[in-house]
């Protein structure tokens, strides 16, 4: 039987509540496909950082690589500085992990009606292809002589060749198995070195893939196109930054920033990957029990796949659209389900899956 190491992290806020309902969705997922899961349970995020100076444990990295992978919440509260999370932690497993795929699945799921009103399930259905390793988000930079009249910061963005090629490979790759269409978000007609050498190292792998429609598009009208003509996409392969913002769109589109998941994926399985929902620790809402763990369940399915237990993955997919075919909504979708009544209607689907 299969066993995989599975380190999980609830980080904080809502973390705390979606972690354990994605973790009973595996468990169960698990037993039906035959497969086991050993969940380690690491205390890290910004409540540690409060009572420990900091975001993980001295070796936390070290500790981390000997999993087969990693399954997290969200981290930051209101009450830790907040350019901290990101570069102690998210930041941190996602660089030291090379994981250098940001995937972002949009999907419509059944039952729902997306903000576009004129759209329908078949129409919202593509991935956003983040680069994740490098970019605008690489935190190069400095504030000078801050508080003086002639104060000054930095952030430079650092593009390599290697990393837009992986990243551009791993999307064309993704195309074939999907409809064979990637759209390269960019700003190239602005960004004039950084991104105009983006471009071209793309353009070059896209040579290599005659058989995948190849298209450029800069992000501000592909802003408008996600709520326009969402049909148009099919792999969206961006930048770091963009593709943060965008995926916060793609959210949208599927009714809820709770609905998105994501893989921080190191393809060549070098080092654990890292699936979690794209949103936030939600502090308005949390401990509350009303957070939508869809975002976080899917990105369980995601992970399965990820280990190669596809068919787990696909039922769990299965099951959260069997639920919210139903109508069983949280308050973000205007329902008045609990975290734990989604959660526990996707592990009764999945006890009826054939
Ligand atoms: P957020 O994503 O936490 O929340 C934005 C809005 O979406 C809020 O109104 C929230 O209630 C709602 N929302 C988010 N997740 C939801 C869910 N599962 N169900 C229902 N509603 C949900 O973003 P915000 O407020 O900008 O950031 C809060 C904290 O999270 C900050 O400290 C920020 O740095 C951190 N953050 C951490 C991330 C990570 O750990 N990867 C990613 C984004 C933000
Ligand atoms: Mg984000």
């Amino acid at each position: 039987m299969n066993r995989y190491k599975i380190a999980a992290i609830h980080g904080d806020g809502v973390g705390h509540e979606i972690v354990p309902v994605g973790l009973e969705v595996l468990r169960m997922a698990a037993g039906r496909f035959g497969f086991e899961l050993d969940v380690t349970h690491f205390p890290w995020g910004a409540g540690y950082y409060m009572e420990n100076g900091d975001f993980l444990a001295a070796d936390g990295l070290e500790q981390l690589k000997q999993f087969d992978a990693i399954y997290f919440g969200a981290v930051g509260l209101p009450d830790v500085d907040d350019t901290l999370p990101a570069m102690k932690f998210t930041f941190k497993v996602r660089t030291a992990f090379q994981q250098y795929v940001n995937y972002r699945p949009v999907r419509l799921l059944d039952g729902l009606e997306s903000p576009l009103r004129y759209k329908a399930q078949a129409d919202i259905d593509f991935v956003v292809i983040r680069e994740n390793n490098e970019g605008e988000f690489v935190q190069n930079g400095k504030i000078l002589y801050a508080d003086q009249p002639y104060g000054l910061a930095t952030d430079t963005s650092v593009f390599t060749r290697q990393g837009i090629e992986r990243i551009a490979h791993y999307s064309f790759q993704l195309a074939r198995r999907r409809r064979h269409k990637v759209t390269n978000v960019t700003k190239s007609n602005t960004l004039i070195h950084s991104l105009a050498y983006w471009d071209r190292v793309i353009g070059e792998v896209a040579a290599q893939y005659p058989d995948v429609t190849y298209q450029k598009m800069y992000v501000d009208a592909a802003s408008a196109n996600f709520v326009l003509k969402p049909e148009i996409f099919d792999v969206v392969l961006t930048t770091n930054m963009i593709g943060d913002i965008l995926s916060d769109l793609g959210g949208a589109l599927m009714g809820s920033l709770g609905l998105g998941s994501s893989g921080n994926i190191n393809p060549e399985k070098n080092f654990p990957s890292m699936f979690e929902p794209i949103h936030g620790s939600a502090p308005d809402i949390a401990g509350k029990g009303i957070a939508n763990p869809i975002g976080q369940i899917w990105s369980g399915a995601l992970m399965l796949e990820h280990l190669g237990e596809k068919a787990a993955a696909d039922a769990i997919l299965s099951a959260i659209n069997a639920v919210t075919a139903q109508g069983l909504r949280t308050a973000d979708l205007k329902g008045s389900a609990t975290t734990q009544e989604i959660g526990q209607a996707v592990v009764a689907q999945l006890t009826t899956y054939e």
